[in-house]
């Protein structure tokens, strides 16, 4: 069988916390199945650039890392990927920022992982190259004489081709994406996108790609596993413990703009404000881990977040009792699912999500004879397959105060019911099922 060599961005390298996202624990679960080569940034920075690639090998995985400069972390990290690509791509277009120099950086970091990969393939390779940092390898690779078959998948979604004309390298990000010999996608609907800025772009003299939506999913059992034994642990116990019998209300995401934190504190404060029997016998437990914050938009959010936490805490609570439990803080995903299992409610509000594997892990991680609710972004991509969750728009806040109080009050036949249709999608579409569909369109583009 030829070898699976991933490349992205970040790495979870072995024995370092894992990175957060998606990203990270479907590369992995794709790396451990298969073996193979993981090539990416290490996350070090660094003045010399000509140390060699540092390689470690674990579990049958081999981890090929560069380190970057100040300047190329300056300009290709921050600069392109997050405050040009990122907010343009998730529809955020008063965030989105452009600079030429930063676009040179980004170029400059493609034809670098480039030249540091192209020594280390071999003849049967497949590579599989993930996200929005990387849409110009396989132009860069192929310049470099690399023939093997060469997939790109995009974790986060694609714009229509009226949002990203804002950017002024639109085409530019379009033709290099018809370097790969698949381009694959979380939804239709971004598949659709990318084919209408392609129609834009050829004007009808389009060359051929093969593309393909392949949501990505988790794996179903480790998560019902996880959540079960975190149960008898210490810090769920002690989480559970201080909620004093009252009910949980819980959101967990890194702490990103497009999150839609800001409007769902606002919306909860809304709740609060027009269930006053409520108050007392609810806490909303936000988990939000700090990302990228030394980007000015992060840590504008950040501050936002702190006062709107301040305002709401400060204005309901009492003596005994604080409306919200705001924390910046990380745990190790076991527990996490035993915060989710102990919760009433899981509430999930991008403004727009590639996928969000956190509704996903909600579902799984809730008890079947007593599930909690689900209240989930109609702008997520996971908004397509579980539609037995409380569908809201994230900017309606009195539509989203409304979902709390109906989540909060739903029936137990009801939450049964929904939950098992979930359970259902969610093992139809696994995280093996996202990674095996993927390889297994790549071998048929190039058989
Ligand atoms: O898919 C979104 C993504 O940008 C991934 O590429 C990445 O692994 C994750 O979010 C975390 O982001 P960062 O590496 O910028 O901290």
């Amino acid at each position: 069988m030829s070898r699976l060599v991933c490349v992205s961005n970040r790495i979870t390298l072995p024995r370092r916390t894992a990175a957060p996202g998606g990203l990270a624990v479907g590369v992995l679960a794709a790396m451990r199945d298969n073996g193979g080569l993981w090539f990416g940034w290490s996350g070090e920075l660094s003045a010399d650039t000509t140390a060699p690639t540092a390689i470690t090998e674990r579990d049958g995985v081999r981890y090929a890392t560069i380190d970057l400069t100040q300047m190329q972390y300056d300009r290709y990290y921050k600069g392109f990927c997050n405050t040009s690509l990122w907010p343009l791509f998730h529809y955020l277009s008063d965030r989105f920022r452009y600079d030429h120099e930063w676009h040179d950086g980004y170029l400059a970091v493609n034809r670098l992982f480039a030249a540091r990969l192209a020594p280390l393939l071999e003849p049967g390779d497949r590579i599989w190259v993930h996200d929005y940092h990387l849409i110009p390898l396989a132009r860069e690779l192929r310049a470099l004489g690399v023939t093997q078959p060469i997939g790109f998948f995009l974790h986060i979604p694609f714009p229509h081709i009226e949002v990203l004309r804002l950017l002024p390298v639109a085409a530019e990000i379009i033709r290099d994406l018809t370097h790969y010999d698949l381009v694959g996608f979380q939804t239709e609907a971004d598949e659709r996108s990318f084919r209408a800025g392609l129609a834009r772009v050829y004007a009808g003299d389009a060359p051929r790609v093969r593309t393909g939506a392949f949501p990505i999913g988790i794996d179903v059992d480790a998560v019902i596993a996880e959540a079960g034994a975190a149960m008898r642990t210490d810090p769920v116990r002690r989480m559970i413990g201080g909620l004093l019998g009252r009910r949980l209300m819980i959101g967990v995401d890194r702490l990103d703009y497009s999150k839609g934190l800001v409007e769902r504190f606002s919306a909860y404060q809304r709740f609060l404000e027009r269930n006053a029997e409520l108050r007392r016998k609810l806490i909303y437990l936000q988990i939000a881990p700090l990302s990228r914050d030394d980007i000015q938009a992060y840590s504008q959010i950040r501050q936002a977040l702190e006062q709107a936490t301040g305002r709401t805490n400060g204005r309901f609570a009492d003596t005994d009792w604080t409306p919200i439990r705001y924390l910046n803080k990380n745990f190790p995903h076991g527990t996490l699912m035993g915060f989710m299992r102990a919760a009433q409610v899981g509430i999930v509000t991008p403004l727009r999500d590639g996928m969000n594997l956190v509704a996903k892990e909600f579902v799984a991680a809730q008890d079947p004879a007593d599930p909690g609710a689900l209240i989930l972004s109609s702008l997520a991509g996971a908004a397509h397959e579980l539609d037995g969750a409380v569908i809201v728009n994230p900017y309606d806040l009195r539509g989203v105060a409304q979902a709390v109080a109906a989540a909060f009050a739903m029936p137990l036949a009801e939450r049964q019911q929904r939950h098992a249709a979930m359970l259902a999608a969610l093992r139809r579409r696994d995280l093996h099922a996202w990674y095996r569909g993927f390889l297994g369109a790549i071998d048929a583009a190039r058989p």
